[in-house]
């Protein structure tokens, strides 16, 4: 008895065995990598005379590029707080990294494939090369400029002790757009909607200005020390200027201006305030916000007599709204595009004779408080920065 028990336990786990190798191994593909952001820059040698790939190195000579690159957010691509807690989640595949960290110097594993296509499955292998402090670098000097043992440069000076490769194409506005623009629905409740490449050239400084005019300001100065000034760039790339650490200050540009407008300046009791608060896209070559759909700018606007009593209050967003559950959905977006106005209005009907103002304040969001919180990005991480904030005042006779 016990033996035929025996016998036919063995025939059902040979024959489960059988059905699962034909069923389900033979369905388990190799599917190659095929979107541009699924693979990073392949392995880089140092160039000749270098002594690694590393920003404090190049720093040794390119000593203000070094200091101006350390104030951008792209040298905290990896170490960014939101970043890493992003990167943790169940729900974040594996290519997150290669935009952050774009050299495969810089990664930990090689992917070579996907099992049956599956993004949650990668094929991977260690990285002999793999190079932890690199890493910690994010869009690193090596990311831009070094490609095949050489040194890539719009100029091609000849002046330097590294190689150098004149290749004006490689640093140009498309280098930019291929992290800087990322539109697509990745799984149901991933979609990745970065359109700032899109959005400028729909726009009017398509041709006029692109990402490296506006982002890299042009200045005069030697390369090195001690060599002779010429045509540079600014490497800080001043972006919204809300900073990732509070200890490290970013440099500021404002997409909006601001034009506050009170159609009278002395109100008799039986008139009612009418405030006009007009806002333009000026200066952003893109929609503002861009890139980011958590980004988001607040206006509130407020009448408050002379003690402080506050008598109406409204608060206008510039920004997206989604639902990520059960599928990414955009709910709303009215950022606004280049050359863009628009106006905020506000009444009040002040019955009282006395001293007034009208008090502005706008501040730039890089994310909500309540997703900072779900993230525990801690107390100490710069949500918003105050970009207008003026008290205009008036009287009531
Ligand atoms: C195609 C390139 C690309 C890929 C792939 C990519 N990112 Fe990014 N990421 C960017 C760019 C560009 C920015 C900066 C956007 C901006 O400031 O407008 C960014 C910014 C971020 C930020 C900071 C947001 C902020 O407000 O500062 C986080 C967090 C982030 N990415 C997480 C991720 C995660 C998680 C993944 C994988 C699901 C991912 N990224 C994949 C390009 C990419
Ligand atoms: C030992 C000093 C030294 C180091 C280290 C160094 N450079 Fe240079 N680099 C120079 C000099 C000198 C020039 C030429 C300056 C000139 O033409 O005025 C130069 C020129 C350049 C140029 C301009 C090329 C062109 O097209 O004209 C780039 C870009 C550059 N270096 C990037 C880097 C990067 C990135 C690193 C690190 C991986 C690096 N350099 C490390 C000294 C150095
Ligand atoms: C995100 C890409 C990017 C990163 C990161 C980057 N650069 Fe550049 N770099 C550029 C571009 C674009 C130019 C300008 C090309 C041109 O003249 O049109 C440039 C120009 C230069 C030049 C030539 C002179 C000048 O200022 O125009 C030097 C030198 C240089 N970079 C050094 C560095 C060093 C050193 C680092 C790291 C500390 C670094 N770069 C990081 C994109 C980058
Ligand atoms: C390898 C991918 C990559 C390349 C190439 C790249 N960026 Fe970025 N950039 C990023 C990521 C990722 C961030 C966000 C880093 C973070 O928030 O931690 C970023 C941030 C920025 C920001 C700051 C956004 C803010 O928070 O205000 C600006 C501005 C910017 N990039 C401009 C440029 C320009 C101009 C170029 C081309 C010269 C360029 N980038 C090339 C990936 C890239
Ligand atoms: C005409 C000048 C101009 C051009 C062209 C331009 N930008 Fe910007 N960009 C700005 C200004 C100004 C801001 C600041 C917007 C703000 O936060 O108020 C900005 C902000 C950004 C940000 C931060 C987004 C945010 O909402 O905080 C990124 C990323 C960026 N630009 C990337 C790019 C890229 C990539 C290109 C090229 C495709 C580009 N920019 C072209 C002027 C420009």
């Amino acid at each position: 008895m016990g033996k035929k028990v025996l016998i036919l336990v063995s025939v059902l786990v040979f024959a489960a065995a059988v059905i699962y190798a034909v069923f389900f191994y033979e369905k388990r593909e190799i599917t190659p990598l095929t979107n541009s952001w699924d693979t990073p820059i392949p392995h880089q040698e140092v160039p000749q005379n270098l002594v690694s790939l590393k920003a404090e190195d190049c720093g040794v000579c390119h000593k203000e590029h070094y200091k101006e690159w350390k104030l951008a957010t792209h040298a905290h691509a990896w170490t960014d707080l939101q970043f890493q807690a992003e990167l943790k989640k169940e729900s974040s595949p594996f290519m997150c990294i290669n935009c952050h960290i774009p050299l495969q110097n810089q990664q930990e594993f090689i992917v070579t494939g996907l099992i049956n296509g599956d993004i949650y499955q990668p094929v991977k292998e260690k990285n002999p090369h793999f190079d932890p402090i690199l890493r910690e670098e994010g869009i690193t000097c090596a990311s831009c400029h070094v490609r095949n043992g050489e040194i890539i440069g719009a100029n091609g000076s000849e002046l330097a002790p590294h190689p150098v490769k004149k290749a004006p194409a490689v640093l140009d506005e498309s280098l930019c757009i291929g992290c800087h623009n990322a539109n697509a629905v990745i799984t149901p409740t991933l979609a990745c909607t970065f359109e700032t490449g899109d959005e400028w050239k729909a726009g009017p400084y398509f041709g006029e200005k692109n990402c490296i005019s506006c982002h890299m300001q042009e200045v005069e100065r030697p390369l090195v020390e001690g060599y002779q000034a010429r045509k540079s760039h600014r490497h800080w790339f001043t972006g919204s200027g809300i900073p990732k650490f509070d200890t490290v200050q970013t440099t500021i540009q404002n997409g909006l201006e601001f034009y506050p407008r009170i159609l009278t300046k002395t109100l008799s009791a039986k008139d009612s305030l009418n405030f006009e608060f007009m806002v333009k896209n000026e200066n952003a070559g893109h929609r503002v916000p861009s890139g980011d759909p958590e980004r988001f700018i607040l206006t509130e606007i407020s009448v408050i007599n002379s003690k402080g009593a506050v008598f109406v209050k409204d608060t206008f967003r510039i920004g997206e709204e989604w639902e990520w559950y059960p599928e990414a959905k955009k709910i709303s977006d009215n950022n606004m595009y280049p050359g863009e106005e628009r106006t905020y209005a506000l009444n009040a009907k002040l019955t009282q004779p006395g001293d007034y103002r009208v008090k502005i304040k706008v501040t730039k969001h890089r994310l909500n408080a309540k997703n900072a919180a779900y993230n525990k990005l801690g107390d100490n991480y710069p949500l918003f920065i105050t970009i207008y904030d003026k008290e205009i005042p008036f009287a009531v006779k």
